[in-house]
């Protein structure tokens, strides 16, 4: 039964619910690992994307309670950087070969959309592709980023369970980040979304949902997690047990339904696992966003604790990561890697 799936799903890229749970409940999962991994190289090769992460304001007003840098939690040391910071911190990613800056922070409003216009702006005339990941925001505010350049945009639907994203999420309305989602793919932008795996209350029938939402969508990438508590939020005492080898499958299984699209070997993988990212890029993964952030601020921007890289800088991870994927064969592809380049012959 699991060969006829897998095989179907390797040949189709179509699964049903019940199918998508049969695969995340497999005892060993070798198998869907070894699909998984050759529908990456058939459909998007042997290259990896590198994107250059700057975490540039830990400063959120929203109160999600798995999020270590949620709104209610006192202990966290706010900082923001200045736009001139941002912009020189990407300018020094472009220095290392990136081709790709990630502009990430809890949803902080200080930063308005003439703010990051300008930061936009500015970090395009390095010639490389901005990706913003900052949360929810209106459909004016997206077309005005887009209008100043940003070609990408992550944001994580975390779970379709409505009811659950809900009660984890207070105060936000999941219709709501479905319509950023949706706004996003009109404007233009390639769309990144993602989910959290291993929530107190998540069902598999739920992550099942979840990849089917991005096959609907359809989304350009999509980052699985795994659910890591943090000891100064509500969601403290839960536990990690079996939240890496979940948040694999998902992503393994992801790779069949969705075989073109660009999916990162997360960092939350890496805090689990000590190769976390190798292994995920051997089960799907092909991209990978070292952080950029000056050291001096990675601690601050505790999203769970354990994160990896604190005390490193962006020249250490820059080839400490190309060093790893050398390692399993693999090569750091210096394109800025757009979903559906690999269409165009390269
Ligand atoms: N464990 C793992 N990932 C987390 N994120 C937030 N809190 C945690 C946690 N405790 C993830 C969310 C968010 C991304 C930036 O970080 O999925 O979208
Ligand atoms: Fe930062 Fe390896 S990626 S030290």
């Amino acid at each position: 039964m699991t060969d006829d799936i897998l095989h179907r799903a390797e040949t189709t890229h179509t699964l049903r619910s019940a199918e998508i749970i049969h695969l995340l409940t497999l005892p060993d999962a070798v198998a869907l690992f070894a699909a998984a991994d050759r529908v990456r190289k058939k459909f998007v090769g042997d290259g990896v994307y590198l994107r250059a992460l700057i975490e540039f304001s830990n400063y959120c007003k929203n109160n999600c309670l798995y999020c270590g840098i949620r709104a209610g939690n006192s202990h966290v040391h706010r900082y923001r950087l200045t736009p001139e910071e941002i912009v020189r911190t990407a300018r020094q990613a472009v220095s290392y070969g990136y081709k790709t800056v990630v502009l990430q922070s809890g949803e902080d409003v200080w930063f308005d959309a003439d703010k990051l216009c300008h930061i936009i702006r500015e970090i395009k005339k390095l010639d490389v592709a901005v990706t913003l990941s900052i949360g929810e925001k209106t459909r004016e505010e997206y077309a005005a980023y887009r209008t100043a350049g940003a070609d990408r945009y992550l944001l994580r639907i975390e779970t379709t369970d409505k009811m659950l994203y809900e009660k984890l999420d207070p105060g936000m309305r999941w219709d709501n980040r479905v319509r950023c989602l949706y706004d996003l793919k009109e404007l233009g932008y390639e769309v990144g979304s993602g989910s959290l795996v291993g929530l107190p209350g998540q069902t598999m029938e739920s992550l099942a949902n979840d990849l089917l939402f991005f096959q609907k969508l359809p989304v350009d990438m999509a980052g699985i997690g795994p659910f890591i508590p943090h000891p100064q939020t509500p969601l403290a005492q839960e536990k990690t047990d079996g939240h890496f080898e979940l948040a694999l499958k998902m992503m393994a299984v992801m790779r069949l339904l969705l075989p073109d699209i660009n999916i990162p070997a997360t960092t939350a993988m890496e805090t689990l696992h000590p190769q976390g990212r190798l292994v995920a890029l051997q089960a799907g993964a092909n991209v990978v966003m070292p952080n950029t952030t000056d050291t001096e601020f990675r601690p601050f921007y505790e999203l769970y604790p354990g994160k990896i890289c604190v005390g490193d800088n962006a020249a250490k991870c820059r080839g400490c990561v190309e060093q790893k994927i050398n390692s399993i064969g693999r090569h750091v592809d210096p394109g800025k890697g757009f979903h559906g380049d690999y269409l165009k012959g390269k």
